[in-house]
């Protein structure tokens, strides 16, 4: 795909920072960078555009947690006019000790999504994303389970119990944590992010041919502000100890790289979630087979739920999507 222009989320640290030098020190023409604040985005630019020796930064204010911000940042693209190539969804958080939730009703952890979901649609919509995008959304290994101290809600299971079997209302519970939902912050992460692999799944069933989309984990990169506002137990307990572990971190620049890795599959592989091999945080990411990763029924009711709580559909799209 040429190198043309890309729009990278959550940019203010981290391994959003990290991919969007990675991006220009491949030749991207352009890549826009967003962050909550208009201000401390263009601190981001300009530090970004210093280390790369380049000047192709363009700051975007999008808070993720406002319906509003999402629209006043497609207004601007819209202005702008040219259509995205690489659409990375990179924002993200592990969630606070206690529950929040944003002015929505959304638990924390969850926003990104809403807010990624209206951005996607509303490009989309706009005929904004070259007809060959590709768009890579931060998955994490705890989405398909095995990793201590996170563990992911049974929704089928959920669903039944509290929902007469409607998935879609039980989907909806999680994000905004609640009715019946027990608050533990590493749990809504793992719920967080299995929602996201569902919703890529469901996400690439309806775009047009061309385009396609992936959910990737960068991997273990404990060296970024992701778990800044996690409990102690997380911090000073479980990371210290996977760090001692060869194999188990990586930097934020090889975790971003996957990002980019990602971004030259080819539609055959498209609504899939990439991850590391079981067991693992870092070294190649591989296709995640997990049955409940493919399961149909959740993966639509994922995407009933996001659209639901986002207040925006693709049925536009649908029209010219693959089937
Ligand atoms: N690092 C890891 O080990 C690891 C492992 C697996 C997955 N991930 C995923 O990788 C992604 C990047 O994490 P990171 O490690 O780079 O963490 P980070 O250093 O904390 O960076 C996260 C970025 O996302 C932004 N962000 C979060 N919520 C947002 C919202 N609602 N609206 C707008 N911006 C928002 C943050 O902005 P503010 O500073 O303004 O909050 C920040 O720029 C996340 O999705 C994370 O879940 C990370």
């Amino acid at each position: 795909m040429e190198h043309s222009i890309a729009l990278v989320t959550g940019t203010t640290s981290g391994l959003g920072y990290a991919a969007a030098s990675l991006l220009a020190i491949k030749g991207y023409r352009q890549v826009i960078v967003t962050g909550r604040s208009l201000a401390r985005v263009r601190e981001t630019a300009a530090q970004l555009a210093a280390e790369t020796k380049t000047q192709v930064f363009t700051p975007l204010e999008l808070d993720l947690d406002s319906p509003t911000s999402v629209q006043s940042a497609l207004a601007e693209l819209v202005n702008q006019g040219r259509p995205i190539d690489f659409l990375l969804l990179n924002a993200g958080l592990v969630p606070f000790k206690k529950r929040v939730l944003t002015a929505s009703g959304i638990e924390a952890s969850q926003a990104p999504l809403i807010g990624h979901h209206q951005l996607t649609v509303g490009l989309l919509r706009a005929n904004l994303l070259s007809p060959n995008a590709r768009i890579v959304i931060a998955g994490a290994e705890p989405a398909r389970g095995g990793v201590p101290m996170f563990k992911y809600t049974d929704v089928p299971a959920f669903a039944a119990k509290y929902h007469r079997g409607d998935r879609s209302a039980a989907v909806e519970a999680l994000i905004r944590n609640g009715p019946n939902v027990k608050y533990v912050p590493n749990n809504a992460y793992a719920d967080a992010k299995l929602i996201i692999a569902w919703w890529v799944a469901a996400l690439a069933r309806r775009l047009p041919s061309g385009m396609a989309v992936y959910a990737v984990s960068p991997g273990g990169a404990t060296a970024t502000k992701v778990v800044r506002s996690a409990g102690p137990l997380l911090k000073y307990l479980f990371i210290p100890i996977v760090n001692l572990i060869p194999g188990m971190n990586q930097t934020p620049e090889t975790a971003a790289r996957r990002y980019l890795q990602a971004s030259e599959f080819g539609t055959d592989v498209s609504g899939q979630f990439f991850a590391s091999a079981q067991g693992k945080f870092s070294g190649p990411i591989e296709a995640q087979r997990h049955p409940h990763l493919h399961d149909r029924d959740n993966q639509e009711s994922a995407w009933m739920a996001v659209v639901k709580v986002s207040g925006v559909d693709l049925s536009y799209a649908a029209s010219n999507a693959s089937s």
